[in-house]
């Protein structure tokens, strides 16, 4: 029993819980994801498994990303990168539903399934199918020799060591890695983004880890406002553009660990029915980074103080607009839109993370949940 819990102590590293270390992680991880692929300073991006199946991509008619969980919203980040960068179409589906829906799905079609742990059962039903009906499918995947990673064409691993906290944290950071890589690499190759414009996202993307560390320094202040919003029993997340899926991954972590019912929903369809839940009670978390919508957003924060909603917004390092209306705001280093994801994920993590321990929860093994869900 002694050596059992002296093993657990090592393996933590010296943090309280295993969602702690793993988020501390995601500099060295994300880092992990790009080595041997990622050279910027050659405007190259080495990945196999797009390589060798480069013409299936830049032909095919659509992308379809399918998955579970934490990993489903890493593919909502996706649609937005693929999409803007590669001008690729895509559509993101839980994998649940896809299987059961008799999709349209045809050999000029790509699969990109998102899986941590390779053994997420709905998401390798959804392989089968697509494979049945043609469509070359590719995997991305965390653990090494899983069965979503057996059962796919071709596929790129995320690289970001063992997960062991139920509550996805460096998995959600790689994974959108290495879709961010592989967007980059099929942009280049069908010419949709400039060469000035490519150089610059790559050495921005060697970049990110160090920006993942100075977001990480926020911990001590996220800890205050944690013990503010402890004891609610609803909260609210907003997002735009590229951070919207962010919103709703917030709203997820809190969810999972802190057992706060939280919601994530896009900024601006606030208006269609969120909004009639805000009043002094209500926190809501809204990230307001500098590139993207950011006048919206603001003007949603707006509406949002004039209901006396209580604000915590995620700025852009420097931000004056939104810390004059805000309750409390957290900083982010700046970024381009498309990479602030991996950056407005990391205050988000620590805030849910701070609120489970505060309210004695579970917070590595929450009740009812399992780190992957072989079941249907
Ligand atoms: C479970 C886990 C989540 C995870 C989801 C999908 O619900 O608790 O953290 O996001 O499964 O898992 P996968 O391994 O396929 O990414």
């Amino acid at each position: 029993q002694e050596l059992q819990l002296n093993l657990e102590a090592i393996e933590k590293g010296g943090y309280e819980h295993f969602m702690l270390k793993e988020i501390y992680e995601q500099p060295h991880a994300i880092k992990d994801t790009f080595r041997g692929r990622l050279r910027a300073d050659q405007g190259l991006i080495r990945m196999a498994g797009i390589d060798q199946n480069l013409e299936r991509f830049l032909n095919a008619n659509r992308i379809i990303i399918v998955a579970c969980g934490t990993s489903w919203h890493a593919g909502l980040v996706a649609e937005y990168i693929f999409e803007d960068l590669a001008r690729i179409p895509v559509e993101v589906e839980y994998a649940s539903e896809f299987r059961y829906r008799n999709p349209v799905i045809s050999d000029k079609d790509v699969l990109i399934a998102i899986s941590q742990s390779g053994e997420t059962a709905d998401t390798l039903a959804a392989i089968k199918l697509a494979k049945e009906r043609g469509a070359f499918v590719f995997g991305v995947c965390n653990v090494v020799g899983s069965s979503i990673a057996r059962e796919t064409h071709a596929g790129a691993y995320t690289h970001a060591g063992p997960e062991i906290g139920v509550a996805s944290t460096k998995a959600f950071t790689t994974q959108i890695t290495v879709l961010t890589l592989m967007a980059l690499k099929l942009a280049k190759a069908s010419g949709t983004l400039s060469e000035s414009r490519l150089h610059e996202m790559l050495s921005e993307l060697e970049g990110i880890p160090a920006k993942v560390e100075k977001a990480l320094e926020s911990n001590a202040l996220i800890e205050i406002i944690s013990d503010v919003y402890k004891d609610s029993t609803n909260c609210l997340y907003l997002g735009r553009g590229y951070n919207f899926p962010v919103a709703l991954e917030g709203a997820l972590k809190l969810k999972e660990i802190s057992y706060i019912h939280a919601e994530g929903y896009p900024a601006a369809e606030m208006k269609h029915g969120p909004i009639a839940l805000i009043d002094e009670q209500m926190p809501v978390i809204v990230i307001a980074t500098r590139r993207g919508h950011y006048e919206k957003v603001v003007s949603n924060i707006q509406e949002i103080k004039s209901r006396k909603g209580k604000i915590i917004a995620i700025v852009t390092e420097g931000d004056e607009q939104v810390r004059d209306l805000a309750d409390h705001v957290i900083e982010v280093p700046e970024s381009s839109e498309s990479l602030s994801p991996l950056l407005t994920t990391i205050p988000l993590q620590l805030l849910s993370y701070h609120i489970a321990v505060m309210r004695g929860c579970n917070v590595d093994q929450p009740r009812n949940l399992a780190k992957s869900v072989t079941v249907e």
